[in-house]
């Protein structure tokens, strides 16, 4: 089956420099998730993913951005979103990754949960620039 006409392909970008920004991101995640097709749970569970990147980006780089992708083929329903900034980076991905570790006296648990979360997460760091990568993917039925 094709995409539908009415999903979009064109991605949203959306500029994170405040908390508003952050509740504004998980609505276009949840809205998209939706449009697609898939549930409550999945919309959630992005939102949560969203919740936990965005926060990274106000709190540890100050601001940045993300993108919001309809990744969506004839056999799969996806979306993707891409986090961005230019702060300072991660000094140590893989720390970053564990479980419990936090510069900032955090839990520990955004990076990690995140991954969990999702169906694909990528992250690349380095100074002056932090890509993470997620994405929730369902096989259509
Ligand atoms: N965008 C980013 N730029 C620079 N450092 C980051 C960024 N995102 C995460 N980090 C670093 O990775 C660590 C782990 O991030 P993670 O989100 O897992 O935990 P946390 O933010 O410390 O706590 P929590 O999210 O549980 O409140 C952070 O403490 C911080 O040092
Ligand atoms: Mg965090």
């Amino acid at each position: 089956m094709a995409p539908s006409a009415a999903t979009p392909v064109v991605p949203t970008r959306i500029q994170i420099t405040e908390q508003m920004d952050i509740v504004r991101a998980r609505a276009e995640a949840k809205r998209l998730v939706g449009l697609i097709g898939l549930g409550p749970s999945d919309q959630t569970r992005l939102a949560t993913a969203v919740s936990e990147l965005a926060r990274n980006i106000l709190q540890y780089a100050g601001k940045g951005q993300c993108e919001i992708s309809n990744i969506s083929t004839p056999a799969e329903l996806g979306v993707r979103i891409v986090f961005e900034d230019s702060g300072p980076g991660i000094p140590d991905v893989a720390c970053a990754m564990r479980d419990g570790y936090s510069t900032s006296g955090g839990l520990g648990a955004g990076l990690p949960g995140t991954q969990r979360l999702m169906d694909r997460f990528e992250i690349d760091s380095r100074p002056g620039r932090t890509r993470v990568s997620i994405a929730l993917i369902r096989r259509r039925l």
